[in-house]
C-alpha cells in the first residue's frame, strides 16, 4: 500500500509534547474552556454554534441555527441575512482596526505592498463597482484565474460584496483545465493577470486564458479583466478584455454590501474525487463565515498583535479559508507571498518571517520536507523569534518533518499544529489547539462541535488502534452547502455510503487517548504535495494520447511530495514503447492537468489486470 512508509512512522511514534507553561497562561482558550466547549457542543450543538455566530454581525438574525428537517441537506442559520465581506471589512473600519494592516504582500522579485483595513475596503469597493459596471450582479459567477496577488484577495472580496459567486482556478492549472471550469461554471467575467513571477520566470497567464477561451466556451462570458503585474505584452481583445487599472480608476471607493441569505452561495471550489471530473462544491456566506471565524480564532489562539501567514495559494480551499477569509474576519494581518519558496534560495520563507515579524505560520508538510533538505543552516541565518505558533495541513505530516519544524523553526518554543480538514468541510475539523498535548504525526482530537469517528464499512466504530474510515456524524456550519452539477449523485457519494454519516474518503485510526492519526485516502485519489488529484483524471489525460489504449495510475511514496503518480500503460496496435513516447506522455499529463501533477514513471504493459466486469485492478499494480 502506498501509504505504508508514512503509516509505519506514525505507528511507531510515541513521544508527547506538552504545552509550555506560558502558553497555558496566555492562551485565549485554555484546557478548561476547551473542555467546557466540548461539553456544551455535546449536549447542545446548536447553542455552541449560536454562540460562535453571535461574535459576528448580521443584518438579520436566524430563525433556526441548523435546520435538520431535510438531512443531509442541512441548512445553517436559516432565515438570517448577512454578508461575509461586511464582517471581513466594514466591521473593522468602524473600530481601531481601521488603520491596522490587513494585508502584507511580497512579490517574488522583492517588491512589497501593504493595505490597511481601510485601504483594502476602498480597493474592494472600487473593484465591486467596476464589476457592477461590467454587468455583474447578485448570483452571477466570476472565474478568478489568478496567482498570489493583492488583487486576487480584492477580487474575491469584491465579488462576495456584491453577491456574485467567485470560482478560483489555481494559476498552476493548464489552459485546458481552465476551459473546462469556464464551461462548467459559465461566468460573466474572468479575472486574470498579464503574467506573474514564479521561480525567477514570468508565467504568462493571460496567454493561457486566450487559449482557454478560444471559440467561446461560456455562454454568458462578457468580459476578461486583466491585472497588470509583470508588464509583458498581451493580446487584448477590444470587445472583451479590459485592464483592471482602467476599470477601477474612476470608480467610487464605496459600494454597499449586498444583503445575502445565509445560505446564498459565496464561492465554488472544485475538488478531485474518484471520477475523471472534479466536483464543484459551493460554500455559502453564513455557515462558512461562522465556521471559519471560530476555528481561525481558536486553533491559532489569535491575539491583537499577531501577523498571520498561511503559505497556501488562494486557488485552494486552505487559501480561501485561512489566507483570506479567516484572518480578515478576525481583523488580523495576513501575509501573502507571490513566488517560490526556494527563490532566490532556500531561505526565502524565513526571510519573510523575520522581515514582517510573522507570529503564526501555517503551511504544508511538503513545504517543510522541501526546506528540510537544506538543513538548519538557512533557518539559523534569520531571526525567527517572532514565531509563536506553527501549523500544517493537506497531507499526512510524517514525524521527521514535524520534529524538524518543531526544533528548527519553532526552536522548541512553538506548538506545531497538524490540522485535518477538506474542501468539503470548509474549516478545520480535527486539530490541536496551542494548549493541547501534541503527538507528532497525530491531528489530535476533533474540535468542539465536531463529531468525528473511525468506523468500518457498515458504520460500526472500530476498536482503538485499528484502521477504518473517517466519518463525521453531525453537521457543522462550514460544510459545503450545494453542488454544481449532479447534486443527488454528489450528496449520495458523501452521505449514503455509510448512511447518516459524512464519508470523508480518508483512512484513519484512533488511539487510546482518542487521538486521530490520518493514514491517507481510502479512495483512488492521490495526494501530491497536498493537492488532491483523482487517478482517473491522470488516466484520462494519458488515454488522450493517440498511441495509448489504456492507462492505470497508482500513487507511490515520495520523500518530499508525499505521493507522486506511477502510470501503467498499454499501447494501441502497431506502436512500441520508446524514450520519446515516455517523455511525450509525461508532457501530455503536464499539458492537460498542469505542472503539479507529477508522473514519476511509466511502465508499458501488454495488458492491465482486470476484474471479471472489466475494471482495472489498481491494487495489483504498484
Ligand atoms: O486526505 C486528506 C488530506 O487532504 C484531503 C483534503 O484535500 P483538500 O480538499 O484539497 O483540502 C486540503 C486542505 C484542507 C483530506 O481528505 N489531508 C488534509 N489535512 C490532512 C490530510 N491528511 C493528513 N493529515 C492532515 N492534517
Amino acid at each position: 500500500m502506498d501509504h505504508k512508509e508514512t503509516l509505519d512512522s506514525l505507528l511507531h511514534e510515541e513521544r508527547v509534547f506538552r504545552p509550555l507553561p506560558q502558553m497555558l497562561i496566555e492562551a485565549g482558550v485554555n484546557p478548561q474552556d476547551l473542555r467546557a466547549a466540548r461539553e456544551l457542543a455535546e449536549v447542545d450543538l446548536c447553542s455552541y454554534w449560536e454562540e460562535a455566530a453571535e461574535e459576528l454581525d448580521w443584518f438579520k438574525k436566524w430563525e433556526q441555527v441548523c435546520d435538520i428537517s431535510d438531512a443531509p441537506n442541512y441548512r445553517w442559520f436559516s432565515g438570517a441575512r448577512c454578508n461575509i465581506v461586511y464582517n471581513a471589512l466594514d466591521r473593522h473600519i468602524e473600530t481601531v482596526n481601521k488603520n491596522r494592516l490587513a494585508l502584507i504582500w511580497e512579490g517574488e522579485p522583492g517588491d512589497s505592498r501593504q493595505y490597511t483595513y481601510y485601504e483594502l475596503y476602498r480597493a474592494v469597493n472600487r473593484f465591486a463597482n467596476g464589476l457592477k459596471a461590467l454587468g455583474v450582479g447578485k448570483g452571477d459567477r466570476v472565474v478568478l484565474y489568478m496567482p498570489q496577488l493583492p488583487e486576487t484577495v480584492i477580487a474575491m472580496l469584491a465579488c462576495a460584496r456584491i453577491g456574485a459567486v467567485h470560482s478560483m482556478v489555481f494559476s498552476g492549472f493548464s489552459a485546458r483545465l481552465l476551459r473546462e471550469r469556464v464551461r462548467e461554471v459559465d461566468p460573466r467575467v474572468v479575472v486574470t493577470v498579464d503574467g506573474f513571477y514564479r521561480n525567477g520566470q514570468v508565467i504568462r497567464l493571460k496567454e493561457e486564458v486566450d487559449r482557454a477561451l478560444l471559440d467561446d466556451p461560456a455562454q454568458n462570458l462578457e468580459s476578461v479583466v486583466v491585472v497588470h503585474r509583470a508588464n509583458v505584452d498581451v493580446n487584448m481583445d477590444s470587445a472583451r478584455d479590459c485592464w483592471y487599472e482602467d476599470l477601477v480608476r474612476h470608480e467610487r471607493p464605496h459600494a454597499p454590501a449586498e444583503i445575502m441569505a445565509a445560505d446564498d452561495p459565496l464561492f465554488i471550489m472544485h475538488t478531485s474525487g474518484t471520477t475523471g471530473k472534479p466536483k464543484g462544491l459551493v460554500h455559502s456566506h453564513g455557515g462558512y463565515m461562522v465556521g471559519v471565524h471560530r476555528t481561525f480564532k481558536w486553533v491559532f489562539d489569535l491575539k491583537p498583535t499577531d501577523i498571520f501567514w498561511c503559505s497556501a495559494d488562494p486557488g485552494w480551499i486552505t487559501g480561501h479559508s485561512y489566507l483570506v477569509y479567516g484572518p480578515l474576519l478576525a481583523g488580523t494581518t495576513t501575509v501573502m507571498y507571490e513566488g517560490h519558496s526556494l527563490y532566490p534560495q532556500a531561505d526565502r520563507l524565513w526571510n519573510i518571517v523575520s522581515k514582517y515579524g510573522v507570529t503564526i505560520f501555517y503551511t504544508s508538510p511538503t513545504q517543510i520536507r522541501t526546506l528540510m533538505r537544506f538543513g538548519h543552516r538557512y533557518p539559523e541565518q534569520h531571526d525567527l523569534s517572532s514565531l509563536r505558533i506553527l501549523g500544517a495541513v493537506g497531507e499526512p505530516f510524517n514525524t521527521e518533518a514535524w520534529l524538524w519544524m518543531y526544533e528548527n523553526i519553532g526552536k522548541g518554543q512553538c506548538p506545531v499544529l497538524d490540522t485535518w480538514w477538506q474542501t468539503e468541510t470548509g474549516m478545520i475539523m480535527i486539530s490541536p489547539l496551542p494548549v493541547s498535548v501534541l503527538k507528532p504525526g497525530s491531528v489530535t482530537r476533533p474540535l468542539p462541535g465536531i463529531d468525528a469517528d473511525v468506523v468500518d464499512a457498515e458504520g460500526n466504530p472500530v476498536p482503538d488502534g485499528k484502521g477504518g474510515l473517517l466519518v463525521i456524524k453531525k453537521p457543522w456550519p462550514a460544510m459545503f452547502s450545494d453542488v454544481i452539477g449532479d447534486r443527488e449523485e454528489v450528496m449520495a457519494h458523501y452521505w449514503k455510503r455509510i448512511p447518516g454519516m459524512f464519508y470523508a474518503g480518508d483512512v484513519a485510526r484512533k488511539d487510546e487517548d482518542g487521538y486521530f492519526w490520518i493514514q491517507g485516502r481510502a479512495d483512488d485519489v492521490l495526494n501530491i504535495s497536498g493537492h488532491r488529484i483523482g487517478t482517473a483524471e491522470v488516466e484520462c489525460a494519458l488515454t488522450k494520447h493517440p498511441q495509448v489504449a489504456e492507462a492505470a495510475v497508482v500513487g507511490v511514496v515520495d520523500k518530499i511530495k508525499g505521493q507522486v503518480a506511477k502510470a501503467y500503460v498499454t499501447l494501441n496496435h502497431g506502436f512500441v514503447e520508446s524514450d520519446d513516447l515516455h517523455r511525450e506522455l509525461k508532457e501530455q499529463v503536464r499539458r492537460e492537468l498542469g505542472p503539479i501533477v507529477i508522473v514519476r514513471s511509466i511502465e508499458f504493459r501488454d495488458e492491465l489486470p482486470k476484474t471479471s466486469s472489466g475494471k482495472i485492478k489498481r491494487t495489483e499494480l504498484g
